[in-house]
């Protein structure tokens, strides 16, 4: 009894040593100097977009890969798409279900991961738009949906979703659906789809022993430093965009990737990575995703590597504590993005994640934007809580409430695509 009591405290005393080190004053925040996005590393000035697309954007996606996110080493992986499933009649005739197994093979081995997608039965306009994003707990977590099957990959316990021993399971059918309000995103005309993110990479340190880098261990070994978890969901959400540019049903060229949080991340390192996603949108994604690395205000690098060392490729840790010494920051995350749309969004008790530097970070990607005609953000300071602001081809909001993803959020997600994709009739 007595040691567990010592235990308690010993527990309760780090945690608050480890949030007493987080600042979450925006006057502590200390005075930076962010690198300047439109430099290139020789020091010539970049001036227009040609520039920027052939000398700066693959100086600093490199900078990314190197010392950041990593990168999927993929020679020896084939990929196979399967579709398993096709309901013409789901959601009660509003939409077509589809669910395609996508197989990562190498050899004898293979991986198998379940897109679930759901597109409107009736796209009179031609093939549907669709929303891409990956899901915490399983692809029927997002949805009552009796025939979405559960996934069997490893998932994070969570006793409030009836998740225990790692497994998914009937009774956590639909646990997630608040944030995915599907029925909604079909009556506006997009369709949906998601990957479990586990079904790619469990999201705990294993050494990269299991999902997709087991298939890629003989050719990481070659740069093994590179792997990182985030690194191999994006490329999972880029074998997604290779299947939908094989189906009819969808616009390949009206893809838009959003993701909430650390799957924010992913779908921000997606988007920069891969420029065939039309629009990308970050929901809550903080350090390491939208939020700026230097303003030091809620997580930081060192607490992300410290908790999450498996998120970012090794050279990340260099950085603990050493912010200033990156030769990249946030904001030219966003600037890998360009001239595409992009949308942050943040929650004002979501302290953690740096709601400024989230705002900030598109604020400073705004040169690239201009080099390419587009208005960019005009005033660095917060707009008001629930106030979206759209310029060009930015979108940001700060909405009431904690680290989530509301109605709120997604009914700005589908104005923006509705005013890029000209559905405003
Ligand atoms: C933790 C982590 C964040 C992350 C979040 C999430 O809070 O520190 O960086 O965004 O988990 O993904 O839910």
């Amino acid at each position: 009894m007595k040691t567990k009591y010592f235990q308690l405290i010993f527990v309760w005393f780090s945690v608050t040593i480890c949030f007493s080190q987080i600042n979450f004053d925006e006057n502590q925040v200390p005075d930076y100097i962010l690198p300047e996005i439109l430099l290139t590393q020789n020091g010539k000035k970049i001036e227009t977009s040609s520039q920027w697309d052939s000398i700066r954007r693959p100086e600093i996606l490199d900078m990314f890969k190197n010392h950041v996110y990593g990168d999927v080493c993929d020679d020896d992986i084939k990929i196979k798409f399967e579709t398993t499933d096709v309901d013409d009649y789901a959601l009660c005739g509003k939409a077509i279900r589809k669910n395609v197994a996508i197989h990562f093979i190498n050899g004898t081995d293979t991986l198998t991961a379940n897109l679930l997608i759901y597109i409107p039965s009736k796209h009179p306009d031609g093939p549907a738009p669709l929303f891409l994003g990956m899901n915490f707990f399983g692809n029927h977590t997002i949805h009552y949906d009796l025939s979405i099957p559960i996934s069997d990959s490893y998932v994070r316990n969570n006793p409030g979703f009836n998740i225990f021993n790692n497994k998914g399971t009937e009774e956590s059918r639909g646990v997630r659906e608040s944030r995915w309000p599907v029925e909604r995103i079909i009556d506006r005309g997009y369709g949906i789809a998601t990957i479990y993110y586990g079904d790619i990479d469990p999201d705990f340190d294993d050494g990269f022993k299991n999902g997709l880098y087991k298939l890629t261990a003989n050719c990481a070994s070659k740069n093994p430093d590179k792997r990182s978890s985030i690194s191999a969901w994006a490329y999972a959400l880029s074998r997604a965009m290779d299947y939908f540019e094989t189906d009819d049903d969808i616009n390949q060229s009206q893809i838009i990737v959003f993701g909430h949080s650390r799957l924010g991340k992913v779908a921000l390192w997606a988007g920069a990575v891969d420029k065939r996603f039309a629009i990308v949108i970050s929901n809550d994604s903080g350090c390491g995703g939208a939020a700026l690395s230097r303003r030091k205000f809620g997580e930081t690098v060192k607490q992300i590597n410290e908790s999450f060392p498996h998120w970012f490729c090794k050279a990340f840790k260099d950085f603990n504590d050493k912010e200033d010494s990156l030769p990249l920051d946030q904001h030219m995350l966003i600037g890998l993005i360009a001239p595409r749309p992009v949308y942050v969004a943040s929650a004002e008790n979501d302290k953690w994640a740096d709601p400024k530097g989230e705002y900030l970070s598109l604020f400073y990607s705004g040169p690239v934007y201009r080099l390419y005609g587009l208005q960019t953000f005009e005033q660095d300071s917060l707009p008001l809580i629930n106030k979206p602001l759209w310029i060009g081809n930015m979108g940001y909001h700060i909405r009431s409430g904690d680290h989530d993803i509301t109605r709120f959020d997604w009914e700005r997600y589908l104005d923006f695509a509705d005013n890029h994709f000209n559905k405003i009739k």
